[in-house]
């Protein structure tokens, strides 16, 4: 696998320099709206995120949290609304330009690739930020001429030059420094199939992929799904030492504990609107926060002795579809406890 520690130019660079001067929000949504036939999940959404916060957004099953990363990260694009990154506007570029721009993220599901290594799962977060291994990587935009960058790519893994070689020195060694942060969870692990890894592990190899790009804003949908109590304060110390180090992050999480922890702000979502924006403790003792979230949450145990709630898989089988089973366990067992 080849890859470099440098961010390419391109696309990126504009956002990159934008954010530099620091002026404007690292994220910025405007109105935000998106339908699935006729089901408004996203509707009229804004919110900011600025330099260095760490912004949570919580909410019921089905409020549209996850809908609201997808737009943001261009998995879907938005019927109106506008999203800007470090004052460039994104919501009409592609997938791997905004990745480029700088927003890294994770899935609720998890998804990590589960025939290759830990190692390469994060040399792969970094693809992007190639220069000398992708000569010509600005041509893949173009449908007729993809070929020339994806020749010259395979070109320089059969034959690599010197400046290849240098580059995929410093990214091994930037990928065992994100593997470090987790302790001795990931390294000694590091040449194994993601797919024999504990959920939990495969989680944090998610999170150091993300961390990879080294991206101006890291998206985490859920980090602690799925974690016992133990995991979950290991993640939270992980996101506190990020917030050390100034990563501006947008999270989504159920874990009360953790989002009061963590958060410079917290805004809540129901029924895909924003009903409250504010720091986690005035957000706590919001009436309408307490009715939409804190009150139906007592509904999920509802859901851990295998009653369905309406509207909480996504119909058409979708990214999100899958976690429905375990997560939905993982948010009861949450709910268990904190009673
Ligand atoms: N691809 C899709 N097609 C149709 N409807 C969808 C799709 N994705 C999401 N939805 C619906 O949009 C609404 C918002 O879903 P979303 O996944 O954003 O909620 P969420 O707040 O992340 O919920 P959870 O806490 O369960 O993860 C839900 O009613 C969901 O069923
Ligand atoms: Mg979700």
């Amino acid at each position: 696998m080849t890859v470099s520690s440098t961010h390419s130019p391109g696309p990126a660079a504009g956002v990159r320099e934008a954010a530099d001067s620091g002026t404007d929000p690292v994220l910025k949504v405007r109105g935000l709206t998106r339908s699935y036939s006729g089901l408004r999940a996203v509707d009229d959404v804004s919110f900011e995120v600025e330099q260095g916060q760490v912004v949570t957004i919580i909410g019921p099953n089905g409020s549209g949290k996850t809908s609201t990363l997808n737009l943001i990260t261009g998995l879907i694009r938005p019927d109106s609304g506008r999203i800007h990154l470090c004052g460039q506007r994104i919501d009409n570029t592609s997938v791997e330009a905004i990745a480029e721009a700088g927003i890294g993220r994770t899935f609720q599901n998890g998804r990590v690739f589960g025939n290759l290594s830990v190692a390469d799962n994060v040399l792969v977060g970094m693809h992007s930020t190639l220069t000398a291994s992708r000569p010509f990587a600005r041509l893949a935009r173009y449908p007729l001429l993809r070929w020339i960058p994806l020749l010259a790519e395979t070109a320089l893994a059969l034959v690599p030059t010197p400046a290849v070689r240098r580059e995929q020195r410093q990214a091994r060694i930037r990928m065992e420094e994100e593997l470090s942060r987790f302790g001795e969870r990931l390294t000694p692990r590091q040449d194994n199939y993601t797919y024999t890894l504990s959920y939990a592990n495969r989680r944090r190899t998610e999170i150091a992929r993300a961390l990879a790009l080294r991206p101006r804003l890291l998206l985490l949908d859920e980090p602690t799904a799925g974690m016992n109590t133990t995991e979950t304060a290991e993640v939270l110390e992980q996101l506190l030492e990020l917030k050390r180090q100034g990563q501006t992050m947008l999270l989504i999480e159920h874990k009360l504990d953790l989002v009061m922890a963590v958060s410079d702000r917290v805004v809540v979502m129901d029924n895909g609107k924003v009903i409250a924006d504010g720091p986690p403790r005035v957000v706590r003792e919001d009436e309408r926060v307490i009715e939409a979230y804190l009150g139906r949450r007592h509904a999920r145990s509802d859901t851990a002795t295998g009653a369905a709630r309406p509207g909480t898989a996504t119909p058409d089988g979708g990214p999100d579809s899958a976690v429905d089973a375990h997560d939905t366990a993982d948010k009861a067992a949450a709910t268990e406890e904190r009673s």
